[in-house]
């Protein structure tokens, strides 16, 4: 049974400037996971959702990555203002955002660029 009813991972993992990989962290990762964790305390969620740092998930050319348990629902290049709407439809209403949300062109994509980079 999960401690959480929501559990956000949200990468920050940082590479140095000439990785060829992107990171999180540089695309805004840590300020997308301080206001997971503003409207968490905002709505007086704290023990019951949690949003922590993760390290890398292994999807870095489409970052930010966040995930979301225990219904593993991930989202992609996400910007500093979808935030609030990953919040209250899919925190608030177990909703995800299908527009945001990962799906099987995401992983493709990403297979792409892995292919391009190597
Ligand atoms: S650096 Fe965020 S998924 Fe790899």
């Amino acid at each position: 049974m999960s401690k959480y009813d929501k559990h956000i991972f949200i990468c920050v993992n940082e590479r140095p400037d000439n990785s060829k990989r992107g990171s999180c962290s540089k695309c805004g990762g840590a300020d997308i996971r301080m206001r997971f964790v503003q409207l968490i305390n905002e709505y007086g969620l704290k023990g019951i959702i949690r949003a922590n740092k993760s390290g890398c998930l292994d999807v870095c050319e489409l970052g930010p990555v966040v995930v979301i348990y225990p219904d593993a629902v991930w989202y992609t290049k996400v910007k500093l203002n979808d935030v609030d709407e990953i919040f209250n439809s899919n925190i608030l209403n177990n909703k995800p955002v299908k527009s945001l949300t990962a799906d099987k062109n995401t992983w493709n994509e990403l297979q792409l660029l892995k292919e391009m980079e190597s």
